[in-house]
This record gives structure tokens, sequence and C-alpha cells, in this order.
């Protein structure tokens, strides 16, 4: 098929499932950083808005990147960086601090949707700490009465011990119980729970058990049936593993965001084409803006992320060079969001 076919397509699919015209409901993007040739903010900004990109996840908190959000409408969800959380639950302090220098002086400027504490720290050595941060910051927020900014922290399917089917999910025995009290947070102040998940890595471990037409949303077929629910892709399965696992410790209620996915485009053989990148992420987008919910939880709408803006360069060699949807010179790897509007 030819690409001018392909983008066909998708955009008849998206105006069919009712997409909005220039806003893409629920997606965002992360803006990763670790490449020594990136584009300089301002740059990157008027990219997200050229391609109507209106959500952006940022790793930790950089004072040209938030200079540049300034006043575009781009909602931002900020991570604290994993090294400055045992400071930040010894002390108000250092979270007053982050507070005053990274989102005090953007209040009026930049709508912020999350902060995050920590990437992928459990299980770890870093975990325990996830818990106090949380909650001195939301101790600052109450202070301020900033209701609208949701504290939370980011997981990778690490957490889980068994994953499959989905029904039969819990965390595993080392993270259980930082986990539960993290949720106990979250469940209170009705945040959600960001998790980071990668059919990709699932599909690219197993390639003779997993179907690729399931890992891409290609499937027109139920795949994995689990009990009365039915799974015809792996990224709704993955979702409702943690929603299994989340019940299993008592918190049924809790959200979940997709903070991070996507398919790399290259440094894995045949299973990383452009192509298969450009199915993947397309597929994905086109997944979240349809606001639907997972076969447990069909009513509880899904935001995602895809991973990520670039390609870049300072991460390690292989796939995670590749995730970007465009290349550092601002060129797309394939098209993903011009096509949506
Ligand atoms: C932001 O959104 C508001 C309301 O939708 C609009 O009036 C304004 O022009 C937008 N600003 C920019 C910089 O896009
Ligand atoms: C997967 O879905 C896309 C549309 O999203 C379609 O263009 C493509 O042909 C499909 N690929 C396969 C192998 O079915
Ligand atoms: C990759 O190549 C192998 C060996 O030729 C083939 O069996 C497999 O189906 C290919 N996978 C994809 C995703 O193209």
């Amino acid at each position: 098929m030819t690409m001018m076919l392909l983008i066909a397509q998708i955009a008849l699919a998206l105006c069919a499932l009712g997409a909005k015209a220039d806003t893409l409901v629920g997606v965002g993007v992360n803006y990763g950083r670790l490449g020594d040739n990136l584009p300089p903010p301002s740059q990157v900004v008027k990219l997200f808005q050229g391609n109507a990109i209106t959500k952006m996840r940022l790793f930790d908190p950089d004072i040209a990147v938030l200079d540049a959000l300034k006043n575009n409408n781009i909602t931002l969800t900020l991570g604290i960086r994993n090294e400055d959380l045992p400071a930040m639950a010894a002390a108000m302090e250092p979270v007053n601090t982050w507070f005053k220098t990274y989102v005090e002086p953007y209040l009026n400027d930049i709508v912020f949707e999350h902060i995050v504490a920590g990437n992928e720290l459990v299980p770890g050595d870093l975990a325990n700490y996830i818990l106090p941060v949380m909650q001195n910051f939301q101790t600052l927020l109450d202070a301020r009465n900033l209701k609208s900014i949701s504290m939370t922290t980011c997981v990778a399917t690490s957490v889980l011990g068994n994953s499959f089917p989905p029904s039969q999910s819990v965390f595993s025995d080392q993270s259980k119980k930082v986990m539960t009290g993290i949720l106990g947070f979250l469940a209170t102040q009705e945040n959600p729970l960001l998790v980071n998940l990668y059919p990709y890595f699932a599909y690219a471990s197993d390639p003779k058990n997993i179907r690729l037409d399931y890992a891409q949303f290609n499937a027109t077929d139920i795949v994995v049936q689990d009990g009365s629910f039915g799974y015809s892709n792996l990224l709704d399965a993955m979702i409702d593993s943690f929603h299994w696992a989340m019940e299993n410790v008592g918190f049924a209620d809790v959200k979940v965001v997709v903070s991070e996915s996507g398919w790399p485009s290259d440094g894995n053989g045949n299973l990383t084409t452009v192509s298969l990148a450009a199915t993947y992420n397309q597929n994905f987008v086109r997944r979240i803006a349809s606001e639907r919910g997972t076969p447990k939880k069909p009513n509880s709408f899904i935001e995602g992320f895809v991973f990520a803006m670039f390609n870049e360069n300072r991460k390690a060699a292989g796939v995670e060079q590749h995730f970007g949807l465009f290349y550092p010179d601002m060129t797309p790897v394939y098209p993903v969001f011009p096509l949506l509007h």
C-alpha cells in the first residue's frame, strides 16, 4: 500500500471514529531530551503546535523548555528527577524550592496536569521515597489551593508479578507493599497512576506466540478471551492487567494513564521497520483519541502519550535510539499527527 493511501485511510478511519477536527483528545507526546543534536526548545514547542499536539510529558524540569512553553496552550506533565526524590522525601524545603523554581513562575502561563514523582522506580532502591514525596508535594499544593494539579508517579510493567491472563495479574512480591501505599494516596486524591506500556517489547520477546496484528491494534478478531472479556489488542490487555492488579490490593477505582507507548523504527531487524512503527503509533493515537475504555473498565477513558518526539542519540544503542516520531532535524520519521487533521 502506498503511503498516500495509508494516510487517506487513517484520515477516513478517524473521521468515522468521530475524532475532533483540530485536537486529539487525550493524546500527548513525550519530549525526551537525551540527544546532543536536538532542536532548541522554542522550535520543539512550535513543532508540537504545528502538529496540534496539545499535551507534553517532560521527564525533568528544564527552565529553557518551561520558558518556551509559556502561553502556548500545551498541557504539561512534568517529572521530578529520580535522584531528587530522597531529599524531597525527607523535608519540605527542597519541595518548596522545586515548586518555586519550576512551577510557581509558570502558573499563569502553563497548564500543569500531572507532577510525576520519579520514573519507573518500582521495585528498586528509590521506591520507598515516592510516597513521602507525593505527600509532601500534596501538602504544598493543598496549602496553595492548587486542586487542578495531580500528583502521581510513573511505573512500568516491572511492578507486576503475573500479568497474563489479565484477570490473574498481581503486583510482584517486591512491589506489592510500595504499590499499595502509592495507590492509597492516589485513591484518596482521585489521581491516576501513570504506566509505561510497550506492546513492542512483549511482542519482540516472543514473536512466535504473540500475534503482530494483536500487538499493533490490527487484529479484527478476539485474540485473547479472559473470562467474559475479549481482547483484540495487547495494549488494552496490558491496561486491564493493571486494573486487575490494583483491584487485587483493594484499589479498583484508580485510573490508568498510559504515560509512554511506542514502537521503534530501527534497531531490531524486521521487527522494527518504519512501516511497523508507523502502524503502531498511528493506531495507538487512534485508540487513545477514540475515548474508549477497556473491556474491564469500558467507561474509563484512557489518556496516552506517545514515546517519543525525537530519536535520541544519547540513549542506549539499538532500539532505544529509534522511538522518535521525528528526526532531530524535525523531519518526520513517518507521519502520525499532521494527517489526523
Ligand atoms: C490558546 O487557546 C485560547 C483559547 O482556545 C486561544 O484564544 C489562544 O489564541 C490560544 N493561544 C495560542 C498561543 O495558541
Ligand atoms: C494495520 O492497520 C493499518 C491502519 O491503521 C492499515 O493501514 C494496515 O494495512 C494494517 N496492517 C496490516 C498488516 O493489516
Ligand atoms: C522476520 O523474518 C522472519 C524470518 O524470515 C519471519 O519469520 C518473520 O515473520 C518476520 N517478521 C516480521 C514482523 O516481518
